[in-house]
């Protein structure tokens, strides 16, 4: 059996790219296949049935027209929120049959209701008015009636709509024989006694109305003349040789969303290996001209899979899933969205018509959707998604630098070599990783005596010269009786059961035999948190951190490479309903698993492969397997842009490319554009030839190492972005139209980028290429070479087709702007820690920020941080405090040796300080530098240029 499975596994792994057929389309999954073929007359009415301020506001939702009788009702409700967003949810009118939801998604703060809300009503519609987004005037939310629609709109400006092309439809729950299992519905219309209590009227609308004052949907039409609904695959369904047997029938729903005409672009619902703007794949349902071919036949696919060699340019989902749709209009500059808080499988379709519409297609659940208002700001909407998902965890300081991974650093002797030429080389690098290959037969948390014999002596020579390391740990147990965590898991009953509910559910991945374990339950995850202490991972030190991997989760022989839908976690949910939230559970309880082994004091770093909207509270997150192949450096941009618009910003690619070889050409690109990008790691297959740097020669390995250099020299900058996206979840890598919403040149490119708003990144990702094609956005806005320190020349079209040499990647500074570096050559992060800072400023006037705290700890929650400002303005710098108390004690020692003027027209007579100091400079070609200014970064001070 084990070799079978090994086999099984090897065969896995050595073909040369994604087998398609091995991953369902819309067509052959029931769920789509009926929502997509729906009949448009269907339709359903809504009735208002409570308008509590103290309560969101309740409607019934019924069919209308064209569904049978046995179709029972449904509950709407509507809650505009104080965050802005408004929150909008659909299931059975049932609680006793209320459908399965995640209570680990949603921060609680987020959903608190909106205070200033009123409504008004007539006969087609209700219309709720609120006050709490940001920017003025009030938010209205119409429900329309019949049919059923929502529309919000801020102002005349619609923003979007729900149900606006009737393609809501709702899969009640029902007991198989055609019983249904949800409320029963008064069956004869002419009744005029209903359970028992006398009906005395009927709304227009269709509710009828009883003596005592209750109300109640009316039944529906005769249903002898209706068209049944489509059956298709609702009680069983077959792909390959997998049966999905789906005990609990058909439950999926569908709904249109729409944005309509000023609507230029969405974006969003990561992870697919496209473009930041989304395609069309549908033409618009309204039957209206499309603006937009329709560029794929399948529908986007959210279902995260280990897709192995994935393709490129597909709608195929891939291994994570974030539910946020983002649209954007030139014409206004708004940006709003939609959160479709749902972790079950869902395909999305995308049409460009008169605006942009999508159809969302869910297998299981609730209909929850939060609409995100925005607002006159693009950071509105950001605000809005990061309240109820949370924002971007500040990332330790030793993260944010080069990682050096492969599979696999065969010994300790291979890690000591390669950390050893590191050092020679003056290559600034911080973490190098070990692969399943360091395990004892893939049983995570031990290691392979043979070639780890001494693996905390290994980690604690690393450290010694500042550098960590970060082993695997993947979510699949090796079923072995003589394994500690296997023997206790099953002890303690932690897997997934099988679907009897009983048994443990048994699938083939790395170890042979695997078990996995239920992250969706609290006690699992702070088990497995508990195996991360140091003495319970016997030969890690804290300097030790995680790398999670095949946690989509990864059955090799599962279908689609996955576990059954039917299989249950502890509670007896099937799986069906939790797939797309499993890979965060399990990055999350590692994640507190290491802030535990620290005694509640270290900030942990953990990556992860699979996500789900949230992740970005609990680490990191890479593309997972490419290749090294031009057109993969190429889709690295997109990819890594579009992840960042659904608010996860901590993600990278693998640099050099997972499979195959990459040449010194393709290594030097790779690594100048990793260099820009959030999480910057090497990493290769083992069948991959070793392309550790110095392996290229001399001249590529000076290139490489430059690339690595700048990365180091932006660390404060980085750190700086990073910061305030945890505060306002603002993306760290983002498009162009993310800070330039209305310049009409911006929505669809990604093949450059900016860090924050001030640096504009222009990689060259074709082969032999030595110009690259880069858009200079922004009206009256000079961007800086950041190597010559020059304005870059621009023409009215704002295209330019810039000089890159194999040893340049285009970088320009904003000029308004101040970058914080630290310039200094070290080879670690570690090494950098007392390092004075250099500020580049940019232009006549600007500003620029800088956050530093220790790097590492959570001390900065207590204020252990200095938060500053930096003003540049009619010749005078200033340094303010904007927050934090970081060195209010004098222990702050960080001063600036450094500060660089770009565009002073004139050489100045003198450069002198607050105290009335004269600075050194020098003055050449508009560039001033002013050396050793020695100003503490936490005082305040000023420094004029006369
Ligand atoms: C799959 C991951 O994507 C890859 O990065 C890793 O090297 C292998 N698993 C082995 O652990």
């Amino acid at each position: 059996m084990l070799l079978l499975a090994l086999l099984v596994t090897l065969l896995l792994h050595t073909t040369n790219a994604v087998d398609q057929t091995k991953f369902r389309t819309c067509t052959q999954t029931g769920f789509c296949r009926r929502h997509r073929n729906k009949v448009p007359s269907n339709t359903y009415t809504a009735a208002l049935t409570s308008s509590s301020p103290d309560a969101p506001y309740k409607f019934l939702l019924h069919p209308s027209k064209g569904y049978t009788s046995t179709h029972p009702n449904l509950s709407l409700t509507v809650d505009p929120l104080s965050n802005g967003a408004v929150r909008v949810r659909v299931q059975e009118n049932n609680p006793e049959t209320s459908r399965w939801e995640s209570s680990d998604i949603l921060l609680p703060a987020g959903l608190s209701r909106c205070a200033s809300t009123t409504h008004t009503s007539d006969s087609s519609s209700v219309t709720i008015s609120s006050t709490c987004s940001s920017s003025d005037p009030p938010t209205n939310t119409v429900i329309s009636l019949s049919p059923f629609k929502i529309t919000v709109k801020q102002g005349d400006e619609t923003l979007m709509s729900i149900n606006e092309s009737q393609l809501f439809h709702f899969e009640h729950k029902r007991d198989k024989g055609g019983v249904q299992a949800a409320t029963a519905e008064p069956s004869d219309t002419k009744a005029d006694h209903h359970n028992g209590k006398k009906i005395v009227g009927y709304w227009e609308d269709g509710l009828a109305r009883y003596e005592d004052g209750t109300t109640e949907v009316k039944p529906v039409e005769d249903a002898s003349s209706i068209p049944k609904e489509d059956e298709d695959g609702f009680w069983e369904e077959k792909f390959q040789s997998h049966h999905d047997t789906k005990p609990n029938g058909p439950m999926s729903f569908g709904v249109d969303i729409t944005f309509p005409q000023k609507s230029t672009r969405l974006y969003g619902i990561p992870e697919h290996a496209s473009s930041l703007a989304l395609h069309a794949t549908r033409p618009p349902p309204s039957g209206s001209a499309s603006s937009q071919a329709p560029k794929y036949k399948d529908p986007y696919r959210l279902y995260n899979l280990d897709v192995f060699e994935y393709d490129l340019d597909v709608p195929m989902s891939l291994y994570g899933s974030i539910p946020l749709l983002i649209s954007h209009s030139v014409d206004t500059g708004r940006v709003s969205g939609a959160f479709f808080n749902n972790p079950s499988e869902m395909f999305i379709d995308i049409w460009s018509g008169e605006g942009m519409g999508s159809h969302w297609m869910v297998e299981t659940g609730v209909m929850e959707i939060f609409l995100l208002v925005g607002g006159s700001e693009v950071s509105e909407v950001y605000k809005q998604y990061s309240s109820l998902t949370g924002t971007q965890a500040l990332p330790p300081m030793f993260s944010l630098g080069y990682h050096q991974c492969r599979w696999n650093y065969k010994d300790e002797k291979d890690v000591y070599a390669v950390h050893k030429k590191f050092e020679e080389h003056d290559y600034p690098y911080d973490v190098l990783w070990l692969d399943i290959e360091h395990t004892d037969g893939k049983r995570y948390f031990t290691w392979d005596k043979r070639f780890f014999p001494n693996p905390v002596k290994m980690q604690q020579t690393l450290w010694e010269q500042g550098r960590r390391m970060v082993t695997i740990v993947d979510p699949h147990i090796k079923r072995d009786n003589n394994y500690y965590v296997h023997k206790e898991a099953t002890a303690k009953s932690l897997y997934i059961k099988n679907a009897d509910g009983k048994s443990d559910f048994n699938g083939w991945c790395w170890p042979g035999d695997s078990s996995y374990l239920d992250f969706t339950e609290e006690k699992v995850r702070k088990w497995w948190a508990e195996q991360f202490k140091l003495d319970k991972y016997v030969g890690s030190t804290p300097h030790l951190h995680i790398w999670n991997d095949m946690n989509e989760m990864s059955v090799f022989n599962g279908p689609e490479v996955t576990m059954q839908k039917t299989t249950t976690n502890l509670q007896g949910v099937e799986h069906r309903e939790w797939h797309n939230i499993y890979g965060m559970l399990f990055q999350r309880a590692t994640s507190e698993g290491l802030v535990l082994r620290s005694g509640g004091k270290e900030r942990p770093f953990v990556l992860s492969r699979s996500f789900y909207a949230g992740s970005q509270r609990w680490g990191a997150i890479w593309t997972g397997d490419n290749a090294a192949r031009w057109d993969h450096l190429a889709v690295a941009g997109p990819m890594l842009l579009t992840i960042n618009t659904a608010g996860l910003s901590f993600i990278g690619a693998d640099v050099g490319g997972f499979f195959g070889n990459a040449d010194s050409q393709l290594m030097v690109r790779w690594m100048q554009s990793g260099a820009y990008q959030p999480f910057f790691r090497g990493h290769a297959h083992h069948d991959s030839a070793r392309r550790e740097p110095w392996l290229f020669g001399d001249e590529a390995l000076q290139m490489l190492r430059q690339s690595s250099m700048e990365r180091y020299a932006l660390l404060p900058f980085w750190y700086t972005i990073f910061h305030t996206s945890s505060i306002t979840g603002m993306p760290v890598m983002r498009p162009l139209w993310m800070e330039y919403p209305t310049d009409p040149n911006c929505p669809a490119l990604d093949h450059q980028w900016l860090i924050g708003s001030d640096l504009l990144v222009c990689p060259v990702v074709q082969e032999n290429a030595v110009k690259v094609n880069c858009y200079f956005p922004g009206t009256n806005q000079n961007w800086y070479n950041v190597r010559t320190m020059q304005v870059q020349p621009v023409p009215a079209s704002k295209w330019v087709n810039l000089d890159a040499p194999l040893d340049t990647i285009p970088v320009f500074q904003r000029s308004g702007s101040i970058v914080p570096k630290k310039l200094r050559l070290r080879r670690s992060t570690e090494m950098m820690r007392n390092d004075p800072y250099t500020l580049v400023v940019a232009g006549e006037s600007a500003t620029g920020e800088l956050y530093i705290d220790d790097g590492h700890s959570y001390d900065f929650e207590n204020g252990e941080y200095a938060k500053r400002r930096f003003d540049y303005v009619g010749g005078k710098l200033t340094n303010t405090k904007l927050s934090g108390n970081w060195g209010a004690n004098g222990t702050c020692k960080d001063w600036i040796e450094r500060i660089i003027f770009m565009g002073v027209s004139s050489k100045p007579s003198s450069v002198v300080t607050s105290a009335g100091q004269s600075l050194e400079f020098t003055y050449d070609k508009n560039t001033l530098v002013v050396r050793k200014p020695e100003l503490g970064v936490v005082d305040e001070w000023t420094l004029e240029i006369l």
